[in-house]
């Protein structure tokens, strides 16, 4: 492990004002995007999507890393050039999801356990070979009555921890990404004390597993109120509780924050960003990023609809709201840069 590079790479991912782009949906849940919209669920169809965006003029102006799945990782545009190569000649860092997904935790109803690292060391190094130089290993914790369980934070904590010192043995940086989910009718102040508990809990297991903070990204959600919560806090409100549970959990070492978008629309993700790097400027010691999927590729995929035709409207979209977060971070976006 060469701790100087990791710090390096590290850094440069949330250097400025850019942000990361998930682009890892495994097959089932891209599938299950491109059916909603009554695009063919073919690799094909994958594939030209996935070359949509990378091929997207200007990305790297916000964009510094992208996060690709096992099968985008592989494939190429049409005339022959691998995604990885377009990637790094843009001067994006690519990067590989290599958790292989959630499934049910046994003896906890209802909770998930995220799987995959049995081979992950041969994984990651084929991987790093393939030219990524970060990996993304997603848990998710689910909020609802009793849970969640000490058991499923544990758990997933300690194989966040152990996935994210194999990817530091293997010259990766880790992003640790432990989402605590959105679904249900908890309270914002609910999501706080989860979020804050998860949090606690994978940093005392990244120590135990000797993970080098300064080398890692973090990957959390927003304290946000339940989906279907009746009381939705305003966006201030969201920005400062979601600040106040990370500067009570999350170490100083650690260079970046990128959060997940989770199911926010596009333009609240953005909004609560900015308000976090509004309200707090330069107090928090890490650098309050993004890591947005549906966030920034949503408006994207409806315009594109599977139509070659709509590539280049729907590049433009997904530029937009790549600029729009690039604003958040510096603080500078507003509901008028929407109607640009
Ligand atoms: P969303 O921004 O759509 O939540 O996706 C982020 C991600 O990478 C999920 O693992």
């Amino acid at each position: 492990m060469n701790a100087q590079e990791l710090m390096d790479t590290a850094r440069m991912l949330v250097a400025g004002d850019k942000g990361l782009l998930a682009m890892d949906e495994s097959n089932s849940t891209c599938n299950k995007r491109l059916a909603r919209l009554g695009i063919p669920q073919t690799e094909e169809a994958r594939r030209a999507y996935r070359e949509l965006i990378v091929t997207t003029p200007n990305l790297d102006e916000c964009i510094s890393g992208v996060i690709l799945y096992d099968e985008t990782i592989r494939q190429q545009k049409k005339d022959g050039t691998p995604f990885v190569k377009v990637i790094t000649d843009a001067g994006i860092i690519p990067g590989i999801k290599v958790d292989t997904g959630a499934k049910n935790l046994a003896g906890h109803p209802g909770e998930k356990i995220t799987e995959g690292l049995d081979g992950l060391r041969e994984r990651l190094a084929e991987y790093s070979k393939m030219g990524a130089r970060f990996a993304k290993w997603r848990v998710v914790i689910t909020v609802g009555d009793g849970i969640p369980s000490r058991g499923c934070i544990e758990a997933n904590a300690q194989a966040l921890a152990r996935y994210a010192a194999l990817c530091q043995e293997a010259g990766l940086v880790p992003v640790v990404e432990p989402e605590v989910l959105m679904d249900g009718e908890h309270t914002l102040e609910r999501c706080c004390e989860v979020t804050e508990e998860v949090l606690r809990t994978v940093f005392i297991q990244l120590y135990t597993q000797r993970v080098m903070l300064e080398g890692m990204i973090l990957k959390p959600n927003m304290v946000l109120p339940g989906l279907t919560c009746p009381k939705q806090e305003a966006v201030d409100e969201v920005a400062d509780a979601t600040v106040r549970c990370l500067l009570r959990a999350v170490p100083a070492a650690v260079p970046g924050i990128a959060f997940l978008s989770g199911g926010q629309s596009s333009e609240l993700a953005s909004a609560r960003l900015n308000a976090m790097n509004v309200r707090f400027k330069s107090r928090p010691p890490w650098a309050l990023a993004f890591s947005f999927a549906r966030a920034i590729q949503q408006p994207a995929l409806e315009i594109w609809h599977g139509e070659e035709a709509h590539v280049l409207a729907a590049q433009q979209a997904l530029y937009h709201r790549s600029l729009c977060n690039r604003a958040a971070r510096r603080g500078e976006y507003s509901a008028a840069m929407e109607r640009t």
